[in-house]
């Protein structure tokens, strides 16, 4: 990839933004540039990936083709407003932070600067992240394109049109949590009915991601594969009947609607 990509905000997204995109070959590291408050950040960040770090956030914006917004959101508007007059035209914006709009960043920003904002979420730390892109107003396809690519090296990413990002919020947002919790409970399970706790977890997180991957891989329809190894009398279907009569789809259903009125309720308060 040509370009130099400058994060604002070397945290914990960040970072694995970073790590992901190194590990692909997708930039070297002398095309990366950090800026953060703390040296000691800066100092691992550096050291890690060989990265240019900085504590002035006005020399990323100088320095970089595609600036990528990665504080938290609370503070967002007064660091972008921050670099009134630093940021150039034809500098690509890309905004990781929670529920700040197009609007709101266009309006922070000099009049014409290309933005995306982006939902990602935790597991583009391994690398298996899920990522919906928005394009901004004055964004173009080749930004798209870029965007995706630098997300698609921590996971899958896809563009949509804004209107959707809460519920993205709902479902691929908060959804890392649900499925720790389906993680926790089969380990549980697991001891239950008389496993060691050690080995029912390595079974329940084994047992979710070769599920996952049956799907991603196979192309097959969820319910296609839940009735390849379901039986007629068998045990999983004795299994699926206790899930269905506690209301396991209605249940999950309701949280990623409640995740995303959470989500439009939040934005309203900012
Ligand atoms: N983590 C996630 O799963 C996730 C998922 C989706 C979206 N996001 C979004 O990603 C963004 C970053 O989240 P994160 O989890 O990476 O947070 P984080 O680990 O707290 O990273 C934010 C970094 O920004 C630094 N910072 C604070 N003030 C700054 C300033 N004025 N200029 C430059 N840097 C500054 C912070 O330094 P100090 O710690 O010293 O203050 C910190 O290192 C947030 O907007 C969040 O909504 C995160």
């Amino acid at each position: 990839m040509q370009g130099t990509i400058g994060f604002i905000g070397a945290g914990a997204m960040a970072e694995a933004m970073i790590s992901g995109m190194l590990g692909t070959g997708l930039v070297s590291s002398g095309q990366i540039m950090a800026s953060d408050p703390s040296p000691g950040r800066l100092q691992l960040l550096h050291d890690r990936y060989g990265i240019v770090t900085t504590a002035a956030n006005d020399q990323v914006v100088t320095e970089s083709s595609t600036v990528v917004l990665a504080v938290k959101p609370q503070i967002l508007r007064e660091v972008v407003e921050a670099l009134c007059g630093t940021w150039r035209q034809e500098q690509l914006v890309i905004s990781i932070a929670a529920g700040i709009t197009l609007t709101d960043l266009e309006a922070w920003l000099p009049p014409g600067t290309p933005v995306i904002r982006t939902v990602p979420n935790t597991p583009c730390l391994v690398g298996e992240g899920a990522t919906v892109l928005s394009m901004g107003s004055a964004a173009v396809e080749h930004h798209r394109v870029l965007a995706e690519t630098i997300f698609g090296a921590v996971g899958i990413a896809l563009t949509m049109p804004e209107q959707y990002l809460d519920a993205v919020t709902g479902l691929s947002g908060s959804g890392p949590a649900y499925i720790y919790l389906v993680i926790e409970a089969l380990a549980d399970a697991g001891v239950r009915v008389g496993l060691p706790r050690d080995v029912g977890l390595m079974l329940a997180v084994q047992t979710v991601v070769g599920a996952a991957k049956m799907v991603k891989n196979t192309g097959g329809h969820p319910a296609q594969l839940k009735d390849m190894v379901t039986s007629p009398g068998g045990t999983t279907i004795a299994g699926l009947h206790v899930l269905e009569r506690g209301g396991l789809r209605g249940l999950l259903m309701d949280a990623v609607m409640t995740a995303r009125d959470r989500a439009v309720e939040l934005r309203g308060k900012t």
